[in-house]
């Protein structure tokens, strides 16, 4: 059972968006999907349907489990069954409380991994959304993941965010062990419609051909150049999600889009990607 954690430290990249995609699609093609949230602003919670805070265990309970003077909650107590959608441990707010506990545990970095070990079976593929920091939860999807996908944008600062993830995939690798090495890039909102996705590659062919038809200034031209350059060196695997308008229609309905009924460009983009992931072990 493969457990796969979409990472960004930088706010607003897409991953919640990927993970909710990827896993209604995944769920789609008859998978056994368990989403965790592991982020306190609970976007995964709410675009599953569920208002954070109202279960009555929740991804909280579960870091805090092995504290002095907490309940036990093993993880499988946490989690909502979904009938079309994948199975969910909710977040809420009160994961923000948790962090300052966790720096005091000697197990810190692994808690969820820990957590994760025992409902392997029940599951055929795990996907952890993280929030965009640095501190403890998105260390511990990181070691929690056997494949990491970074999501992120084509902003200015898009290439500074690489160098922090490649510092901060090296400082987990020195502190604990754990090597992670990203399996995929997603960019989102990158307004390129591929008509195929191959490793590496065509995303590159995606975003000259951007360059090429958006008439973009030298700077921003430069920028997407070494974006470019960057991602080839960097990652395996590299797709593009298109801006897509149902993205935050379904987000507001609380179902992935493959729950829409309908066709869109970042629907199809997501089933492929699905596909993709959907073999992975
Ligand atoms: N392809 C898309 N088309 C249109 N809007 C999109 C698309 N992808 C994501 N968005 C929107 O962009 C915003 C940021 O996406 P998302 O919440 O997935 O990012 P995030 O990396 O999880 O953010 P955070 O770091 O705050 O957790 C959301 O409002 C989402 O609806
Ligand atoms: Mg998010």
């Amino acid at each position: 059972m493969p457990v796969i954690t979409f990472a960004h430290h930088k706010g607003g990249t897409g991953k919640t968006t990927a993970c909710l995609n990827i896993g209604g699609f995944l769920k789609k093609t008859g998978k056994k999907v368990l989403i965790i949230d592991c982020d306190p602003q609970a976007n995964a919670t709410s675009g599953l349907g569920i208002e954070p805070g109202t279960a009555d265990h929740d991804i909280y309970d579960v870091f805090m489990s092995g504290t002095e003077g907490f309940e036990r909650v093993p993880l499988k107590s946490a989690i909502i069954r979904g009938a079309d959608v994948p199975d969910l441990c909710p977040a809420s707010l009160d994961l923000a409380g948790a962090e300052p506990y966790l720096y005091e545990r000697e197990d810190h970095v692994s808690i969820l991994h820990d957590a994760v070990g025992p409902i392997t079976r029940r599951y055929d593929v795990v996907l952890i959304d993280t929030p965009p920091s640095m501190g403890q939860f998105l260390i511990n999807g990181l070691v929690a993941a056997d494949h990491t996908v970074i999501t992120m944008d084509t902003g200015p600062f898009a290439l500074q965010g690489i160098e922090s993830l490649r510092t901060i995939f090296s400082d987990i690798s020195e502190n604990t062990g754990v090597t992670v090495v990203p399996a995929m890039a997603i960019i989102t909102r990158g307004k390129v419609l591929r008509e195929e996705m191959t490793p590496g590659a065509a995303v590159m062919d995606g975003l000259r051909r951007l360059i090429g038809i958006s008439g973009r200034n030298d700077q921003e031209r430069t920028r997407f150049l070494e974006i470019m350059a960057a991602l080839e060196h960097e990652f395996p695997l590299a797709c593009a999600i298109p801006y897509d308008p149902l993205v935050p229609e379904a987000q507001k309905r609380g179902i992935p889009i493959s729950e829409c009924g309908r066709e869109s460009p970042a629907a199809s983009e997501y089933a492929r990607i699905a596909e993709i992931v959907g073999g992975w072990k």
